[in-house]
């Protein structure tokens, strides 16, 4: 163990005197290499607020004994702090090569590896067991009043097709992403590294692919659907009863969409635009900023996507098994009177020229 100890600080102490080296004026002086020595700009993840990050060593190194001139050093991560930033001279165009170490890289594994990790797999569980008990409680909502056995469109093709380019694609997205995160835990063990990587293989040109239908649907479906979910009054009254997905008998009007629909949509659309924002950046790598926008559009990209996972987990299961005939107004498009009358009481009035609802329970 000591001699490991002893080891790692010999290893480290000589990676001080190479970038020590890099940055000290004899280097500066060669030939072949005249690009100035300069600072790299601020990391995204800074060491905490009351840690002092000593300036960093500008001199000599003499022996690999000799630690900078900044202090004595408690540990090895003082060290490398001590060390920042740590650039070298490059002779070549791409001047992003010149740095040897980016500290703010531990900070960003750090968080993706804990937090993230952690709170996306308890996020998503939590959001089945919460869905399993609702099943087991309230079972399927069933059209109380029975089918009438009249039917009315409820989305048309091109609302059906949009709905679905967006859902097959986000399927296949959240699954492939999800491999990146948590695969190597759950998959590698259950398949062995072959098949793993020729799954990870397919899963990232997938990823990097299907995200152009799913940004095409997310635009389709914001210009298509957006008059019917700015929030309005009766959103507040269906809100009040929890829509009547507790109790049986309770049927708050609601228009084509109601407030909980309207939730969905708004998170579709805000999760859509940041998945694609940060998506497109990471895809063209230093395209659109350094390795420390790199790391932040990361960290967005994978809080974003596992809330909004969380949140379609929902979405899917009130469209299938959750509730009757919900599943028809997407696939057929047709859905029954009395469903209409009972969900979206605004809308069929509206669609057959008949009364309001009233604003009671039904
Ligand atoms: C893959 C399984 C899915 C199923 C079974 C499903 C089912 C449904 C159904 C039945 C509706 C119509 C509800 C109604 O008639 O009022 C609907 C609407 C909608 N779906 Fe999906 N869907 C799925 C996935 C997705 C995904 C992945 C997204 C987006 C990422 C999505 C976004 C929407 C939106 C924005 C609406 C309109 C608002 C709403 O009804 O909540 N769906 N879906």
């Amino acid at each position: 163990m000591t001699i490991f100890a002893s080891l790692r600080g010999a290893a480290l102490a000589a990676l001080a005197v190479v970038c020590a080296a890099a940055l000290s004026p004899a280097s500066a002086q060669a030939p072949a290499a005249p690009a100035p020595v300069r600072s790299e700009a601020a990391p995204a993840f800074s060491a905490p607020a009351n840690e002092r990050i000593p300036p960093a060593f500008t001199g000599t190194y003499q022996s690999p004994t000799q630690r900078p001139d900044v202090g004595l050093m408690a540990n090895d991560t003082e060290l490398l702090r001590a060390l920042l930033p740590t650039r070298g001279q490059v002779t070549i165009p791409d001047q992003k090569l010149a740095t040897l170490i980016q500290p703010a890289g531990r900070d960003w594994r750090e968080t993706i590896k804990g937090p993230i990790r952690v709170w996306g797999s308890w996020l998503i569980l939590g959001m089945c067991c919460v869905l399993i008990a609702f099943y087991l409680l309230r079972g399927k909502i069933m059209i109380d009043s029975g089918m009438s056995g009249r039917t009315i469109e409820r989305f048309n093709p091109f609302e059906r097709f949009i709905h679905w380019m967006t859902a097959g694609s986000f399927v296949v997205l959240a699954l492939s992403g999800l491999n990146i995160t948590y695969g190597r835990y759950v998959l590698l063990p259950l398949l062995g590294p072959e098949a793993f990587t020729s799954l990870s293989i397919a899963f990232k040109y997938a990823h990097n692919y299907l995200a152009f239908p799913f940004m095409l649907g997310v635009l389709l479906m914001l210009v298509t659907w957006i008059r019917f979910n700015i929030p309005s009054k009766v959103d507040l009254q269906w809100i009040a009863v929890g829509g009547g997905l507790f109790s049986k008998g309770v049927h708050p009007p609601a228009d084509k969409f109601n407030a909980g629909q309207k939730v969905i949509f708004w998170s579709v659309v805000a999760g859509g635009v940041a998945l694609s924002v940060t998506g497109v950046w990471l895809m063209f790598p230093f395209y659109f900023g350094d390795v420390a926008s790199m790391q932040l559009m990361q960290v967005i990209h994978a809080i974003v996507s596992l809330i909004l996972i969380a949140v379609v987990i929902a979405h899917i299961y009130i469209g299938s098994i959750g509730m009757e005939q919900a599943f028809d107004a997407m696939s057929t498009g047709q859905v029954d009177e009395n469903w209409a009358k009972e969900h979206h009481g605004i809308w069929l009035a509206k669609v057959k020229g008949t009364p309001m609802p009233k604003m009671g329970h039904d």
